[in-house]
């Protein structure tokens, strides 16, 4: 019996993401806009990980959409390649639809209110699978709805599904100055992180200034979309998981994943090369050499801070992976040239300097006390629930600069 993975999508990003991200599946899996497949069947090919057979054959993604405002999942829901894939069953949408207003505290009232009914849909979903064993998530932390209602959701579900994996996809907001983005975005990210440290298996850290920055390059714009974007994120949702669903003999499931050993140190930067659009081919004549060299590169992280990384910065555990027309037997002739690309998941003391940032600008906001009667109106919400993640990440990034020490081992933090 083949294991499956399900996955959860919160919020506007959240549920963009989606949309990217099971579009890139449909396509890699041959499986059209509803649901029929459209190829013969590959052996390798792992439909079920993803999806599973209705009674008429067609493929249904395992997938849960909530959002608190109907824009996104409606425009999904009318889109002509998407409206018939998911089950509507799965979708959660508030009957208020007036979204969280970009305020953490609104989103985790909310969910306090309603999650029995969504974990209800998750729980259900989940006794559908012969072998579920885990979950992909995917929210920004610094709006409403993917941050509060989904910090509550983590909780929830890690609660219910103990011991299965959960890798979130957690889009951090664009930290340029000038990028316009969400003004309290510090205070809704250093709450969510409080629920990141605890809950998941792996984080892998999506910061959408570096993003922005690969999706310039990448595509010639000085403005990329968010679809421009998030097919960046895609694509590194869907390399990590082409193992699992092409039978894989070396990593068969995402329980094998573990690059993690030192809990909570379970934030990951990616990137992935060449970095060429996905319109045109899939790979490219490059050598595994150059791939490497490139993914090792702070540069090619989607974490802006990357390029902060200092001598006594050190990989704690790191997952590299080629695709391509690759002979592991010839991996020695590294410099020869062939149709490979890679991608890397790198879990690096390097990730620390984008928590400080954060907590500085937290700082900023806090000390002036700006913005805090926004937070302070939502029920179940007190100010020591800020200070208390704030604590929780000051604690994180300790963590990190005590990994550096030699003698971490064998006397830990
Ligand atoms: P509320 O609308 O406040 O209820 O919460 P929400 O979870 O729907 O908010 P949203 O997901 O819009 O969060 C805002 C943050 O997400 C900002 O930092 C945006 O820049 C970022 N964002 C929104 N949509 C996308 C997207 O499709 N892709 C990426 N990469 N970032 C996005
Ligand atoms: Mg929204």
């Amino acid at each position: 019996i083949h294991g499956s993975l399900m996955s959860v999508h919160v919020g506007q990003c959240g549920n963009q993401l989606a949309q990217s991200f099971w579009k890139s599946l449909c396509d890699e899996h041959g499986i059209d806009e509803r649901g029929q497949p459209i190829h013969d069947m590959d052996p390798t090919d792992n439909k079920e990980m993803f999806f599973y057979q209705a009674d008429d054959n067609h493929y249904i993604p395992r997938a849960i959409l909530i959002d608190l405002e109907p824009r996104v999942i409606n425009g999904m829901m009318q889109h002509k390649d998407f409206g018939h894939l998911f089950n509507q069953d799965n979708i959660y949408l508030s009957t208020h639809g007036g979204g969280a207003g970009n305020n953490w505290a609104s989103g985790y009232h909310q969910a306090s209110e309603v999650y029995e009914e969504i974990m209800d849909k998750i729980v259900r979903e989940a006794e559908n699978e012969d072998v579920m064993e885990g979950f992909l998530f995917t929210h920004s932390i610094s709006g409403g709805t993917g941050s509060g209602m989904g910090s509550m959701l983590l909780e929830k579900m890690a609660d219910h599904f103990d011991k299965k994996v959960i890798q979130t996809y957690s889009v951090f907001a664009n930290q340029d100055d000038g990028a316009g983005d969400v003004v309290v975005h510090p205070y809704n990210s250093i709450l969510s992180m409080q629920r990141l440290i605890e809950f998941p298996t792996h984080t892998v850290v999506l910061d959408n200034s570096a993003l922005h920055r690969l999706a310039s390059g990448k595509f010639r714009t000085e403005t990329p979309t968010f679809d421009h974007i998030n097919s960046l994120v895609a694509r590194i949702m869907s390399t990590t998981t082409a193992p699992y669903r092409f039978n894989s003999l070396m990593i068969p499931s995402i329980r094998h994943l573990n690059i993690a050993p030192f809990s909570p140190l379970h934030f990951l930067q990616s990137g992935f090369s060449p970095v060429v659009d996905p319109n045109t081919t899939f790979t490219r004549k490059t050598s595994v050499a150059d791939i490497v060299r490139y993914l090792l590169k702070p540069s090619s992280m989607m974490v802006s801070t990357a390029n902060r990384a200092k001598p006594d910065d050190c990989v704690i555990a790191a997952y590299l992976m080629l695709q391509g027309q690759i002979d592991p037997m010839d991996l020695h002739r590294l410099e020869s040239s062939t149709d490979v690309s890679g991608l890397i998941l790198n879990n690096s003391t390097s990730i620390a300097p984008l928590f400080e940032m954060l907590m500085g600008k937290f700082d900023k906001l806090r000390s002036k006390k700006a913005f805090l009667d926004r937070f302070e109106k939502e029920a179940s919400f007190d100010l020591a629930m800020m200070d208390e993640a704030k604590m929780a990440v000051e604690d994180l990034v300790e963590h990190y600069k005590s990994i550096k020490k030699m003698d971490y081992i064998t006397k830990g933090i």
